[in-house]
């Protein structure tokens, strides 16, 4: 891979024109010795690269977490909305870069955004069933027969048959927390509609087992460096 590349790829605050000034200075090296051009290739399994001294190690795909505010839609489509590519931060924003896995406009909460195709692939696949945690806040009070109902794997709009489902009943009567193994459309909502019950706000706040980031404001991103969480059970 050309250094350029390979340096702006890994450090997304750093541009190729950035890489270049930076080389001009000496200020990069490849296996200790300084080097006088930006557009020289390296091998980047192996090769010892520092900018500044700090030494870059390759990471071939990056992952996002994203705690994404109402009004913008999961997609990388432009459209009449902003997408959840559009509100990221431009040093984020690299090709291939797109959401695992899709939230509702009016979701708020926990985004996975990477360019690892086959992560998301597992992710996605039906027969993953990495688990997701929403909170929920009802219209009404959650009733005693919710969690046997999600528990016994619903049926919403008539025939479509939903896997078992948890769900936590939190301290407020029209709080909640609900876990699903699967992501059909507009899930949560349906299966509370189901019970005659209407969800008003809806967050993820957990995939697998990696928590969104309580710290992270609405429409914050921060880098996912261990990925392991993400797809335990
Ligand atoms: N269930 C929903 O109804 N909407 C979401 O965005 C996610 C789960």
């Amino acid at each position: 891979m050309r250094l350029d590349k390979f340096i702006s790829s890994q450090r997304t605050d750093l541009s190729r024109n950035d890489v270049k000034a930076l080389v001009r200075k000496g200020l990069v090296t490849v296996n200790g010795q300084a080097v006088r051009k930006s557009d020289i290739q390296i091998d980047e399994n192996s090769a010892r690269v520092t900018v500044n001294g700090e030494e870059i190690s390759y990471r071939e795909f990056l992952y996002l977490m994203l705690n994404k505010p109402q009004g913008v839609v999961c997609s990388t489509k432009e459209g009449a909305c902003p997408t959840v590519i559009d509100i990221i931060p431009e040093e984020y924003r690299r090709e291939g870069l797109f959401p695992a896995g899709r939230l509702d406009k009016d979701t708020e909460g926990f985004v996975l955004l990477t360019d690892d195709g086959q992560l998301a692939h597992r992710m996605l696949s039906p027969r993953s069933h990495v688990p997701k945690r929403y909170f929920v806040r009802l219209e009404k009070p959650c009733e005693q027969g919710y969690c046997e109902a999600f528990e016994s794997g619903m049926t919403i709009d008539g025939n479509e048959k939903c896997l078992p489902a948890q769900l936590f009943p939190l301290d407020n009567e029209n709080e909640c927390e609900v876990v699903l193994h699967e992501g059909k459309f507009h899930q949560i909502k349906r299966m509370f509609e189901a019970l005659g019950n209407k969800v008003i706000y809806l967050k993820r706040i957990m995939i697998g087992s990696l928590p969104l980031d309580d710290s992270l404001p609405l429409g914050g991103v921060k880098e996912i460096e261990d990925i392991t969480p993400l797809e335990e059970r």
